[in-house]
């Protein structure tokens, strides 16, 4: 399928893009694209993934937010471009790159080696830490504690590449967080590991239930994917810096990990 850029539209607005990036404002530097036809981007996530990307009904309609899907709005913002968000497993979201069904991946995905060979990333823009669910009463607390025990992970998740690392564990993937935390509930697995600030918020509607901290083993902070040799990549790399250096990504990792 043919590969999308912003840029498509004409080159004037590139570089009004290119060049409207000095200051540091940040709606001030809205490209000058007044009336320009504005581009559509497929971004796909899997959202399953509080604080991240989940559906929230609350307003009587089914939305997707969280951190990752305001960090896309100012991103398109910033760019000029329209985008829409198709949710699909995790496992799938590479697929979907490299099948040209979708523009960019936001699903607090981390740029592990061996997805650097079917994906470009750019720079990370959140760090997490790993840590292992349990129910209270199992006494779960380290990665030992795991031998011999049912562990579910996501499917094609880092996390599921860690639980394979630990010997004697008896590994169980599944596509959603939900249905993992639904298990340990319902002890058909002993234990989980999910990053801590999914866990936490599990933990917090689920009261039976404790995470415990583990050392990462490997990245595990999270980037927007892209196909290989998507045009995109700099661009979103440049909207990030400047988040991260106005003070806008701090806005947000308050608004959506420190409740
Ligand atoms: N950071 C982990 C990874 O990249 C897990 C991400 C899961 N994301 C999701 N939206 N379910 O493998």
């Amino acid at each position: 399928m043919k590969k999308l850029t912003f840029f498509g539209l004409s080159s004037v607005l590139a570089i009004s893009l290119l060049t409207g990036c000095g200051g540091g404002g940040q709606e001030a530097e809205q490209p000058a694209a007044e009336g320009a036809p504005k581009q559509k981007l497929i971004m796909a996530t899997s959202a399953d993934y509080p604080p991240y990307e989940f559906h929230d009904t609350s307003s009587g309609k089914d939305q997707i937010v969280g951190f990752d899907i305001d960090i896309a709005n100012y991103i398109a913002n910033e760019l000029g471009f329209e985008y829409e968000i198709k949710d699909m497993d995790f496992s799938g979201l590479i697929p979907s790159l490299q099948s040209g069904r979708a523009d960019f991946v936001m699903a607090g995905m981390t740029p592990k080696p061996d997805r650097l060979e079917n994906a470009d990333f750019s720079i990370v823009y959140f760090e997490a830490q790993n840590t292992i669910v349990s129910k209270k009463d199992n006494n779960l607390n380290t990665l030992e504690d795991l031998k011999g025990k049912k562990v579910g992970v996501q499917l094609g998740s880092i996390q599921e590449g860690e639980a394979k690392e630990i010997e004697g564990v008896e590994v169980v993937s599944l596509n959603k967080i939900a249905e993992i935390v639904q298990e340990i509930k319902s002890n058909r697995i002993d234990a989980a590991i999910i990053e801590d600030t999914v866990a936490k918020g599990y933990v917090t509607a689920n009261p039976e239930l404790q995470f415990v901290t583990i050392p990462n083993n490997g990245p595990a902070g999270s980037a927007v994917a892209f196909p290989k040799g998507s045009a995109n990549v700099e661009e979103f790399n440049r909207v990030i810096k400047q988040m991260q250096e106005n003070g806008e990504m701090e806005k947000l990792v308050k608004k959506w990990f420190e409740q």
